[in-house]
């Protein structure tokens, strides 16, 4: 009988653990649940006899990858999958995938709400700002980046967007005005809603040049990674213009200063959960035990990322 392992630190609502146990239960599979864990040691044993795994933001480091003796898949039920290693994934002939779309309206609805919690002050009951007619720029246009200009416009926003991936006319068709470059986007938008995967290439990348551009008022709101942003240059235009302000979903490394200085203008979550809903999890966890069962069963690799 083949085993998956559900390893979730954060573990998924109800309803998508009993989905994801419908989908093995049907393929004839046993599911193993490691929830809660506070050891990473106790995933690299859980792993150890399991055909797939499905993860959140759980690592699947080399170690994991590696203690895994059956192991043929590993699936990352959400977007961004930073958290795998997908080399080592590769060279054990481990196939890693993610499940695209499958939380991104959670996602989306998580920066529309912050940016309305902060805008009215974090509701303290002092007067503050509408989102209607302001400018927001969407840094990426994927899955959760276009929902976001779609509730962005439902607000009566102005919506701008930049994905150096993604056609100027894709962009267009939904009514959101696609911009040349990333300067362009930080330089016209007082909000900027960050939605880029966090890599090689783009880690650190938010930084001065570009945060320093943006007009008065500007907020930056960041459901994507940490460490996409510079801290020494965010807390340096923290600084620099009692203006800005930073909203994010998980708390950067210097929250410690942001609480000792910048009070009132940065708000972030006690834990990341952009994601966090009912139905995020039912749909991510039982697209993941899908795609693993088509993949052992079928040979299916749709959404395989290494
Ligand atoms: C993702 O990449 O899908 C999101 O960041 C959600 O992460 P989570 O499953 O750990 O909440």
């Amino acid at each position: 009988m083949k085993k998956v392992l559900v390893a979730t630190d954060k573990p998924f609502a109800k309803k998508a653990v009993d989905g994801i146990k419908n989908v093995c239960d049907k393929a004839g599979y046993q599911l193993i649940l490691l929830e809660k864990y506070t050891d990473q040691n106790d995933f690299v044993k859980a792993v150890a006899d399991v055909d797939a795994v499905i993860i959140r933001s759980d690592k699947a480091n080399k170690q994991v990858i590696e203690a895994g003796k059956n192991l043929k898949i590993v699936v990352r039920a959400g977007a961004g999958y930073d958290n795998i290693d997908l080399e080592a994934c590769t060279q054990k002939g481990v196939v890693a995938m993610n499940t695209p779309g499958q939380n991104s309206n959670a996602v989306a609805e998580l920066a529309l709400g912050m940016m309305v919690y902060q805008a009215r002050n974090q509701f303290d009951g002092k007067s503050g700002t509408e989102l209607r007619d302001k400018t927001i720029g969407i840094h990426a246009y994927g899955n959760v980046g276009k929902l976001v200009a779609k509730i962005a416009k439902g607000f009566g926003m102005d919506v701008y967007a930049y994905d150096p991936f993604v056609s100027k006319t894709e962009i267009e068709k939904d009514g959101v005005k696609a911009l040349n470059s990333v300067e362009e986007l930080y330089k016209n938008c007082q909000y900027i809603s960050l939605h880029i995967p966090a890599n090689d290439k783009t880690k650190k990348s938010i930084n001065y040049e570009l945060l320093s551009s943006m007009p008065e008022g500007a907020a930056l709101v960041n459901t994507a990674r940490k460490e996409v942003i510079n801290e020494d240059d965010l807390l340096k235009i923290m600084e620099n213009r009692k203006d800005f302000t930073y909203i994010s979903d998980v708390a950067p490394d210097c929250a410690t200063t942001f609480t000792e200085k910048f009070e009132g203008r940065f708000y972030f979550t006690p834990k990341k959960m952009g994601a966090q809903t009912e139905e995020a999890n039912v749909n991510a966890g039982i697209a993941a035990a899908e795609q693993i069962v088509d993949f052992l069963e079928n040979g299916n690799t749709k959404f395989k990322v290494n």
